[in-house]
């Protein structure tokens, strides 16, 4: 049974960032529920993927030095333990984690077309469609199987969960291995970040259901590792029930036991979660307040689809925060989505009589804080909402 638990407020699409202020964008209800028997949390409205993964999706994995190496030593780890003849990724975005790849090694599955274009011009083999059962019998009809499918932060991104793994288990040869990497539920519950949240994130995973997913499809969780990218991420290692290649490691258990121990398998924790994030999202408030009525100058750092929840559900605006920078250059000169606070293209100058940074990119703080040591040193202070609203 599916559980209501947070209103996270009228929101606009995350990555929907306009080139003209729009004070009519279209704003869909956020809404968050648990379902009591699967252990799977989601958002209740789902929008047709074609809106939102489309030719203009402006997110790059290649942004940020942590998402490389992270993608980098994933590769070396890859080749090291499971040496695959062919490697499928599902949602290769810029190509991240394949360029570390043979060319003749790897295909990319990508259905944002102007992503699918940089990794097509290195000449990778990348089919720009939506991963569904089709796709799946077309690249076996081609390729036959497919010894490792990965897939990072993209199938949370899709609503069909049963389709996708029917998908996965078509392609996947009889000893191949799955690996899944998306935020972790429970980090996200320790954290109060109800930020990982947004309408592209129709789900946050946990291990407890994905353990549940997995077993429809006979498959199981053989590793689980813990990360610490996008705030905490779980990685899991995902064979057949009936591959006895790889033994089942005690880190799945440990994961259950943790996530048990703090209550994700009961509606309680979610309703803890919802109250803890009523008051973050008033303690951020306050912060805010407290730096405009002494004239404080504060700009945001890192213009992510997380900022615009926060942003949207603490209705914080231009009168709060001057504007955004980002790297991003498909973000350059255009709005953060649903408020009238601008996105410049980082520039070091646009720090300069700034007394506040509002860290949108929280989940790079580590990054962000060792480019911004002369920010740091003449005294610059930066606000963050995670684990409790504070300054830094
Ligand atoms: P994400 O948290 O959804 O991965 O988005 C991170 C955003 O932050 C992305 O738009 C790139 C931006 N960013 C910067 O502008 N500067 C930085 O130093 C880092 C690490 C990220």
């Amino acid at each position: 049974m599916n559980k209501f638990f947070l209103n996270l407020g009228s929101q606009p699409l995350a990555n929907n960032y306009l080139n003209k202020f729009n004070p009519k964008q279209i704003k869909y209800n956020l809404r968050l529920y648990f379902d009591t028997k699967t252990k799977l949390v989601s958002i209740s409205k789902r929008i047709p993927s074609k809106k939102m993964f489309n030719n203009k999706y402006p997110y790059k994995s290649s942004m940020s030095k942590t998402m490389q190496k992270s993608f980098y030593n994933l590769s070396v780890e890859i080749k090291k333990k499971f040496n695959p003849n062919l490697l499928l990724e599902i949602g290769s975005n810029d190509g991240a984690l394949i360029k570390n790849f043979d060319k003749n090694k790897v295909i990319g599955v990508e259905p944002c077309s102007n992503l699918a274009k940089i990794t097509k011009k290195k000449g990778f083999k990348i089919y720009d469609e939506y991963w569904d059962f089709n796709l799946s019998k077309k690249i076996k009809k081609q390729f036959n199987k497919v010894d490792l499918i990965y897939s990072a932060n993209t199938l949370t991104h899709i609503s069909n969960l049963n389709d996708v793994f029917r998908s996965v288990k078509n392609l996947l040869s009889e000893d191949g291995v799955l690996i899944i990497e998306d935020p972790s539920l429970l980090e996200c519950i320790k954290k109060s970040s109800y930020d990982q949240f947004y309408n592209e994130h129709i789900y946050v995973f946990s291990a407890l259901s994905v353990r549940n997913l997995m077993n429809k499809f006979d498959f199981e969780i053989f590793d689980i590792k813990n990360l610490s990218t996008h705030g905490g991420s779980l990685r899991y290692y995902i064979k057949r029930k009936t591959n006895k290649k790889f033994k089942i490691k005690s880190s799945v258990k440990l994961q259950i036991k943790n996530e048990i121990k703090f209550k994700l398998n009961k509606i309680v924790a979610y309703n803890k979660f919802s109250v803890s994030a009523k008051k973050s999202k008033n303690e951020l408030i306050n912060i805010f307040n407290n730096l405009k009525s002494s004239n404080k100058k504060i700009i945001g750092y890192g213009a992510t689809a997380k900022a615009t929840t926060i942003l949207n559900f603490c209705a914080l605006d231009h009168d709060f925060i001057d504007y955004f920078v980002d790297t991003t250059p498909d973000k350059a000169n255009k709005y953060m989505p649903g408020k009238k606070i601008k996105i410049l293209k980082y520039n070091k100058k646009f720090l300069n009589n700034v007394d506040y940074i509002f860290l949108g990119a929280w989940n790079f703080q580590k990054e962000i804080f060792k480019k911004e040591k002369d920010f740091i040193k003449r005294g610059g202070k930066f606000i963050t909402h995670v684990p409790i609203p504070r300054i830094i």
